[in-house]
């Protein structure tokens, strides 16, 4: 018999087609999330429940004693949405997709700061609500991007994507900080620095990417007192997870200018952003588009595939998180 999986979200048809070939599949059709009751429910009616960063597994979500499901194989690298714990303690495995979207998650990093540091967002609007009246030397000046000193926090495999654009392409400086130690080796490839602390990191960079996971570990890791320590000239990427950065504090920096401005893929409480974000002029804000070209979000879905068959043959799957 075919083992009955449900997908939270639609994902890529070539993905879905493969899924439909090997299992008994439920898709939602209406690609809205799921309430709290119809993910319990998945639970209990399927053996493996397939989600995405739209679903929010809190530990109430488990607190039941029927669930059928062995397998949340979670369709994205992050999973600071999962409630690892709590799945885990009924004997759930978890997987994400890590590898595949990371060099189309630093490409997004790098749009952001170029867009943001050549005021490319502004320009296309000024020239949209046809108030562009020409070339002249002073018209819409912004920041040099070449040369300059990127600081990257987290180097995992999308930071060291983004160092490697960065220095490569565009001869920056990079500067990194990470909790554990980064090999000599691996900071060799982009001539990376690590640094002890954030703080002398954020003090001392023209740029700052974000690539550290989510939730309660890295919540508001950029705070108003570190945001406080960032030159003037400054600007922040954030194609992370919206909570490591303090909205209110980013928000109140830009307002003043006591930083440059922001490049946002990520936001607290998604879709929902804060409208303040919308109304300034020094943010480049994009729908959370880190992972969306057609090939990589195949891949994220054939990476899922294949946990599930690892699982489903009673191997530990390669990309097993929890
Ligand atoms: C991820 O993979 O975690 C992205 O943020 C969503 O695809």
């Amino acid at each position: 018999m075919k083992k009955k999986i449900i997908l939270t979200r639609r994902w890529p048809q070539a993905v879905e087609d493969l899924l439909c070939k090997r299992y008994d599949v439920e898709i939602n059709e209406h690609d809205v999330p799921f309430t709290r009751n119809k993910m319990q429910e998945a639970f209990r009616s399927a053996d493996a429940v397939l989600t995405t960063v739209t679903d929010k597994l809190e530990s109430d979500v488990f607190d039941m004693s029927d669930i059928r499901a062995s397998i949340i194989g979670n369709y994205g690298v992050g999973y600071s949405h999962i409630d690892i714990a709590s799945a885990t303690a009924r004997n759930i495995v978890i997987t994400n997709t890590p590898d595949v979207l990371s060099e189309c998650t630093a490409d997004i990093a790098i749009t952001l700061m170029l867009m943001i540091a050549r005021r490319a967002g502004e320009g296309e609007r000024e020239l949209r609500s046809g108030n562009w009246n020409g070339w002249r030397p002073t018209h819409m000046t912004g920041c040099k991007v070449s040369g300059k000193t990127l600081g990257i926090v987290g180097y995992g495999r999308i930071g060291q994507e983004t160092a490697r654009r960065a220095h490569h392409g565009f001869g920056m400086q990079i500067s990194i900080y990470n909790r554990s130690e980064i090999s000599a080796s691996v900071l060799k490839e982009n001539s990376a620095v690590q640094v002890d602390s954030l703080e002398s990191l954020l003090q001392s960079v023209d740029f700052l990417s974000l690539h550290c996971p989510g939730g309660e570990q890295n919540h508001h890791l950029i705070n108003a007192a570190g945001i406080k320590n960032m030159k003037p000239t400054a600007y922040i990427i954030n194609t992370a997870r919206g909570e490591v950065i303090d909205s209110d504090a980013l928000i109140c920096a830009l307002s003043n200018n006591t930083i440059a401005g922001a490049g946002l893929d990520v936001y607290e409480n998604e879709p929902n952003l804060d409208r303040r974000l919308i109304d300034l002029e020094n943010t480049v804000l994009l729908p959370h588009l880190g992972s969306a070209t057609v090939e990589t979000r195949e891949a994220m879905g054939f990476r899922v595939v294949r946990n599930l068959e690892q699982h489903f043959t009673g191997l530990s799957p390669e990309d097993r998180v929890g």
